[in-house]
């Protein structure tokens, strides 16, 4: 349907739309809200014609507009509630982690961050009555550090049926920043095919710091990592879907002074990043989660395990 929109658009012969779909625009409002010399860039336009595309996609495009309070309240019923496993860390999140927005955990090594996202995986399979989202999951492994082994010790301990747990996780491990983007469009595809209601990126940000190195490549990461960013929102929308990324905190002084508590990604995951949380090791097996920002939850801590069985409270 939106293939043909855009073939329909003035100025859009056939191997124009192709390069655009090819590109990852797939509907209207992409391309409308694209800017005329990226546009330009991806599907070999003059300037002038982008230019002259894009405003017909925003003619033909459902912009959307401004609703009202109660609307949005009847929306919010919508939004689906993921358990991490640990009460008081979803008593601290306001119920769970939400559908449609990206939560991300960020901390030291060893903080729990893949332990976490091993536990999401197999509760986002889960009926709701038991904290899950009756759906399938996805993971973006770009660390080499997901585990099949581990989701079968964790559905185990619990008593689930691991085997159709793991049919129910889709595992890509992503070699590279630009790979790691490729898959989050293509997870876009799995979407429409299978009810994917959970997508990790574990870990988000580590290629993007391998790759990006130095005060003069800032900019650049900064824009591509907003780029993969908003692929990510677009799935979660379209799906209604929970993104859960992870992240490191910084510790070389190039990188934002190197505070140890604060995350990498800059402002750019900051803003785009609805729900962000603090991990960090305590003793033994316990962790502490610490909310650090939230549209409607206050700052708060809670403590949890990881045990055999995963994520405990
Ligand atoms: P980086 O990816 O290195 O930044 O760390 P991370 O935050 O992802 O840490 P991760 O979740 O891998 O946590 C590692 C810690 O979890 C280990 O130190 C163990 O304490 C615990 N852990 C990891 N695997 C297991 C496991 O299979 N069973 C149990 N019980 N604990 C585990
Ligand atoms: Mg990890």
């Amino acid at each position: 349907m939106s293939e043909e929109e855009i073939k329909e658009l003035p100025g859009v012969g056939p191997a124009t739309a192709e390069k655009l779909m090819d590109s990852g625009y797939k509907d209207l409002l992409s391309i409308a809200v694209e800017s005329p010399r990226v546009l330009s860039d991806v599907a070999d336009l003059g300037d002038s014609t982008a230019g002259k595309v894009i405003q017909a996609a925003k003619d033909a495009a459902d912009i959307g507009g401004f609703e009202t309070g109660d609307q949005l309240l009847e929306k919010r019923k919508n939004v689906g509630m993921l358990t991490t496993s640990a009460e008081s860390v979803d008593d601290l999140l306001g119920g769970g982690i939400e559908t449609g927005s990206i939560t991300e955990f960020f901390g030291e090594f060893g903080s729990g961050k893949t332990q976490v996202a091993h536990q999401l995986l197999v509760n986002a399979t889960l009926p709701e009555e038991e904290g899950g989202l009756d759906g399938e999951a996805m993971i973006i492994d770009t660390e080499n550090s997901f585990r099949p082994e581990r989701i079968t010790e964790i559905a185990e301990g619990r008593d689930l049926d691991a085997e159709s747990i793991l049919e129910d996780i889709h595992v890509a491990r992503a070699f590279n920043t630009h790979h790691q983007m490729l898959l989050a469009e293509k997870a876009l595809d799995i979407g429409d095919e299978h009810p994917i209601k959970l997508l990790v990126v574990d870990s988000l940000t580590s290629h993007f710091r391998a790759e990006y190195v130095g005060r003069g490549s800032l900019a650049e990461r900064q824009q591509t990592l907003n780029k993969h960013l908003h692929e990510l929102l677009k799935f979660a929308e379209r799906n209604n879907a929970a993104i859960v990324v992870t992240n490191q905190v910084t510790a070389n002084p190039d990188q934002f002074f190197g505070d140890p508590t604060k995350p990498i990604g800059g402002h750019i995951l900051g803003h785009t990043a609805t729900f962000r949380i603090y991990l960090r090791k305590s003793k033994g097996d316990k962790r502490i989660a610490r909310l650090v920002d939230s549209p409607n939850m206050p700052e708060g801590e809670a403590v949890f395990k990881v045990e055999a069985c995963g994520v405990t409270e």
